[in-house]
């Protein structure tokens, strides 16, 4: 398998960095709250499918060196893709970032990433039918958020062999390229 980085996302992530170097330019900038949304899950998404693609693809289901598994620390084994996106984000709760993200799907392994508010519900379903991201403002405990709403799909084969065969998903017929559930982004709004 390969990856290649080309010049457009090099550029995009020139632009963000100069986007939150201060608040200002991203007014100068014209940034808004989806441009904003969408950089920060472009970088999530790549960073999800590297792992996934040349970590647990590659030395669990094609040179089968290593397994992935939930409990990686007793088994000595990968952590889970799943697993690695949240302790990322965990780490970016703890840091006190404004911003916060989720996976979560209509079909969970883990009955924890089932979604909850009425936008969830409602983002899931759409952003399932269309594969395209939804967008709406959300108010949660008195405060507005920007919540963007994408699809997270099954990019290679290690996706739908687990899941397919986890004793417990609810979904057992995953293909490659489904919509298998989504990352929630919310954004606090001025
Ligand atoms: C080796 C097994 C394994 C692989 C590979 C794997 N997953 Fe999962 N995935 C899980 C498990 C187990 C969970 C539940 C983890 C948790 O939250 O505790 C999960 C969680 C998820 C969730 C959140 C909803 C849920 O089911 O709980 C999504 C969406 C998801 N995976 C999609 C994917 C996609 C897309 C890929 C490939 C890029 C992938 N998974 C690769 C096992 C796997």
């Amino acid at each position: 398998m390969k990856i290649s980085f080309n010049k457009r996302n090099t550029l995009v992530g020139v632009a963000l960095g100069l986007a939150f170097s201060t608040s200002a330019a991203i007014a100068a900038d014209g940034w808004g709250y989806k441009d904003v949304a969408d950089a920060l899950h472009l970088i999530m998404d790549s960073d999800r499918t590297v792992y996934t693609k040349l970590i647990v693809n590659r030395l669990q289901n094609e040179e089968k060196v290593i397994k992935a598994s939930e409990h990686w620390k007793d088994d000595k084994a990968l952590v889970l893709p799943a697993q690695m996106f949240r302790y990322g984000s965990e780490l970016v709760a703890e840091k006190g970032a404004a911003f916060n993200y989720s996976l979560l799907s209509l079909w969970p392994v883990n009955k924890q990433n089932a979604p909850k508010t009425a936008v969830e519900k409602e983002g899931l379903a759409s952003v399932a039918k269309t594969g395209t991201p939804f967008y709406k403002e959300e108010t949660l405990g008195g405060k507005k958020y920007f919540t963007a709403i994408y699809p997270d799909k099954a990019v290679v084969k290690a996706c739908i062999a687990c899941h397919n065969a986890h004793k417990d998903s609810p979904r057992t017929d995953f293909k490659l390229g489904d919509v298998m559930g989504s990352v929630v982004l919310r954004l606090p709004m001025k």
